[in-house]
C-alpha cells in the first residue's frame, strides 16, 4: 500500500467566489495513526454548501477550518489500517473526514455503513444521505405539512429540495418549486411531480407565486435565502411556517445584508421560523434512512446523482455549487470502492 496521500489544505479564506489559489492540492506522507484510530480510503467525497461557509471564520455551527489545515468533507471510504477493532479493514464507513485520499479517523467521526440491499452505494451515501436526511427533518418536524396545504420550496432542484417537495407530495400537499433554468424545472414537474415550477432565472418569482398559490402559502422550505425568500415569506398566510435550512445566495457575499426585507410579515402573520442544522438529529438518523429508503425502493420518491471524478478537481467541481452547475447531489468519487470501479 501507498505511503502518501493527497489532500487539499485551505490556504487563504476566500473572499467571494472560492478561487483556485485558496486551497493547495499537495501529495504527502501518509498520516500516523493513533491508538483507537483508523486510516480511511476515501472512495466519495460528499461536496455541500456548508464547504463555503466552513472555509471562512464567519460565525458558524462548527469551528472553522484552520488556515494550512486538511479542507473538512463528509466521506465514504474503506478501512485499510486499524487500531480500533470496532472498525476492522475492509470496513464500509462514513462521517466527517476531508478533501484527501486518505483520512484517519477517531471512531466517533465516522460510523459502519450499513448497506441497503437494492440500493447502490453512490445513492446511498449520496443523494439518500445527509441533503435526504436534512429533507425530511426540515420538513416533517418544523413544518408539520398538512394534506391540501402549499409548500414553496427554493433550491427546488437541488439535493435537499428536490426531497422536500416529493415528500411534501406524499403527504398531499400543493407544491411549487423555485429553480434556476427551463431544464432544472422541468425535471422537477416532469419527474419529481411537483405541482408548478418558477424559473427564477427567467420569470418574475413574485407573481408566478401569486398565479401558482391561489390560497398563498403555508409553508416554506428555504434553501436559498436573498430576495427570493423575501418574495415567499410576504406571500404566507397566517401561522404559516418556515423551516430556514439554507441561504446559498449569501455564501459568497463579501459584506452582510440587511433585511430580510419580509420581517414585518413575520409578526403581522405570526409565522414560525426555525433554523436548523441537521446534526441536532443525528440521534433520528435511522428513522428517516428507513422512511426514505422505503420510498426510493417504492417509486414514490426520485433521486440524481451528480456524479464527477477525480480529487484534483474537487475545488473546480465544488465551485458549481454556486452557479447552478450542478444538477442533483453533487458527489466526487475519488477512488470507487474494490468491485465497483
Ligand atoms: N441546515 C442544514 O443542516 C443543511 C444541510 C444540508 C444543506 N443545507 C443547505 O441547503 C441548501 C441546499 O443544499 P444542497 O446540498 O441541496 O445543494 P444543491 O441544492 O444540490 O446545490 C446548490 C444549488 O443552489 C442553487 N443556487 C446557488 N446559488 C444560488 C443563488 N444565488 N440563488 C438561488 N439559488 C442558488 C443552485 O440551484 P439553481 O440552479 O436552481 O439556482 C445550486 O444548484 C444550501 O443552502 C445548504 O447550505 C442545510
Amino acid at each position: 500500500m501507498t505511503n502518501q496521500r493527497h489532500v487539499w489544505r485551505l490556504r487563504a479564506r476566500p473572499e467571494g467566489t472560492i478561487k483556485d489559489s485558496d486551497l493547495d492540492y499537495m501529495a504527502e506522507p501518509m498520516p500516523a495513526m493513533g491508538d483507537g484510530q483508523a486510516l480511511v480510503e476515501v472512495n466519495y467525497l460528499s461536496l455541500d454548501p456548508t464547504n463555503r461557509i466552513w472555509m471562512s471564520d464567519m460565525d458558524q455551527y462548527m469551528p472553522p477550518v484552520e488556515l494550512g489545515d486538511m479542507m473538512r468533507g463528509v466521506i465514504a471510504g474503506t478501512v485499510t489500517r486499524s487500531n480500533n477493532p470496532d472498525l476492522p479493514i475492509g470496513t464500509m464507513v462514513s462521517g466527517l473526514g476531508g478533501f484527501a485520499s486518505h483520512v484517519v479517523v477517531d471512531p466517533g467521526m465516522v460510523n459502519a455503513v450499513r448497506q441497503v440491499p437494492g440500493i447502490p452505494f453512490a445513492d446511498l451515501f449520496g443523494s439518500l444521505g445527509s441533503t435526504a436526511v436534512t429533507a425530511y427533518f426540515g420538513l416533517l418536524d418544523i413544518c408539520d405539512p398538512k394534506p391540501g396545504e402549499t409548500l414553496v420550496v427554493s433550491g427546488a432542484a437541488g439535493a435537499v429540495g428536490s426531497i422536500v417537495g416529493q415528500i411534501g407530495k406524499i403527504k398531499g400537499c400543493h407544491v411549487v418549486g423555485i429553480a434556476g433554468g427551463a431544464d432544472k424545472c422541468r425535471w422537477v414537474v416532469d419527474e419529481l411531480g411537483f405541482d408548478a415550477c418558477i424559473d427564477y432565472k427567467s420569470e418574475d418569482v413574485g407573481a408566478r407565486l401569486d398565479a401558482l398559490c391561489p390560497n398563498g402559502i403555508d409553508m416554506n422550505f428555504e434553501n436559498v435565502g436573498g430576495d427570493i425568500m423575501d418574495a415567499v415569506m410576504m406571500r404566507m398566510n397566517n401561522h404559516g411556517r418556515m423551516s430556514l435550512c439554507g441561504m446559498i445566495s449569501t455564501y459568497n457575499d463579501t459584506t452582510p445584508r440587511g433585511g430580510p426585507a419580509a420581517w414585518p410579515a413575520i409578526l403581522m402573520h405570526r409565522l414560525k421560523v426555525q433554523g436548523f442544522i441537521i446534526t441536532d438529529y443525528a440521534p433520528r438518523f435511522g428513522e428517516a434512512i428507513a422512511a426514505l429508503a422505503g420510498w426510493w425502493m417504492g417509486g414514490q420518491i426520485k433521486t440524481k446523482v451528480d456524479l464527477r471524478h477525480g480529487l484534483e478537481n474537487a475545488i473546480i467541481t465544488l465551485r458549481d455549487l454556486y452557479s447552478g452547475g450542478n444538477f442533483g447531489k453533487l458527489l466526487l468519487e475519488v477512488k470507487a470502492p474494490d468491485g465497483q470501479a
